[in-house]
């Protein structure tokens, strides 16, 4: 369900304690208005009016008041996600640290909306607070993108370097589409969503602005609520969110393999160690580098990295394989 209310009041009002499994959220970030447009620094044409701000008074009650009522609804073991810019981030800050959630990360988000700036640095990222409830185990789906197996060109694990800490994502242009003055890139949304939150979870977005997580849990297979102050942005969004299906863009994510380790820790034959040997030449002959012919092996043979190092290398015992 989504509400046109005060977030604050309406978390009072709407929700159970406990009952969210993901709360993502972007809350205003207490730059009055003007500052806010040349702050993006670009044209404001499509983007719907009425955004509602907090001002920089108000903004360390502000925080603190909603982030209670966010560590209240959420289910132990549930996650938050805070995104904010630096100006107000102390707040936020401070009002985590007199909850009882957990940090887990602190993630910088780098994007290319370089705000204009002269005689300084050029800033462009944004903060990310991702924290959990304590009570249960939390939800991290460690292979939601890649399995711990898959590795880049030059033998880098996929799977670590998705789970950085520092995500370079783009702001997604919509040049003549309605829009929200800082609308979430999907991408973003869907790495949450993923790696923090099971099918038919209910994900809850405290400033819903152009309802981006919405949109993205329901597209993903959940459930989402929330709240938006804004009552225009409120009713295009509302009705936009009902064409919507459940579960639409699971089918445009990548597969991710399952296992493919399938022979770690069988014994590796004298045939297929030589056959290894053989498929290494060929692939070195034409070019290929080391690194990126053992990568390529470790898919063929369903045998780990170093596995392959050994045998081709000739130092393994053939016993056992990794
Ligand atoms: C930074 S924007 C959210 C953008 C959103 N994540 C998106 O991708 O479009 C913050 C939103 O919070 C709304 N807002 C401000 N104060 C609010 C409050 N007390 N309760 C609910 N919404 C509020 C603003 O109108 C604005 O749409």
């Amino acid at each position: 369900m989504f509400y046109n209310c005060d977030c604050i009041d309406g978390a009072k009002k709407h929700l159970k304690d406990n009952s969210v499994d993901l709360i993502i959220t972007d809350p205003p970030y207490g730059i009055s208005g003007e500052k806010l447009h040349k702050h993006y620094n670009r044209n404001e044409a499509g983007v719907i009016g009425g955004y509602v701000e907090v001002s920089e008074i108000d903004y360390p009650e502000f925080s603190r008041k909603w982030i209670v009522q966010a560590e209240r609804v959420l289910k132990p073991g549930g996650s938050i996600y805070i995104v904010s810019g630096y100006t107000q981030l102390r707040h936020i800050l401070n009002s985590l640290a007199d909850t009882n959630l957990i940090e887990k990360n602190h993630i910088i988000w780098k994007f290319n909306f370089g705000v204009f700036t002269s005689k300084k640095y050029v800033s462009s990222h944004y903060h990310i607070l991702y924290y959990v409830k304590p009570g249960s185990a939390h939800t991290f789906n460690t292979n939601a993108f890649f399995a711990d197996s898959e590795k880049d060109e030059s033998g880098g694990s996929l799977n670590y370097k998705d789970r950085e800490d520092v995500w370079i994502i783009n702001r997604e242009f919509k040049p003549g589409e309605v829009k929200n003055k800082n609308e979430l890139p999907k991408t973003m949304l869907t790495k949450m969503i993923l790696y923090s939150s099971q099918p038919d979870d209910l994900v809850c977005d405290f400033f819903l602005g152009s309802f981006s997580t919405a949109k993205a849990a329901i597209g993903l297979g959940r459930n989402a609520c929330g709240f938006e102050l804004n009552k225009m942005a409120f009713l295009h969004q509302q009705k936009e969110i009902q064409s919507i299906s459940k579960g639409y863009m699971l089918n445009s994510l990548r597969p991710v393999p399952t296992n493919i380790m399938t022979n770690r820790g069988k014994t590796i034959t004298d045939e297929e160690a030589e056959s290894i040997q053989r498929d290494y030449k060929i692939l070195t002959d034409i070019g290929t580098t080391k690194k990126a012919a053992i990568v390529n092996l470790t898919v063929k043979y369903g045998r780990g990295y170093w596995s392959l190092l050994r045998i081709i290398d000739g130092t393994t015992n053939k016993s056992k394989g990794n």
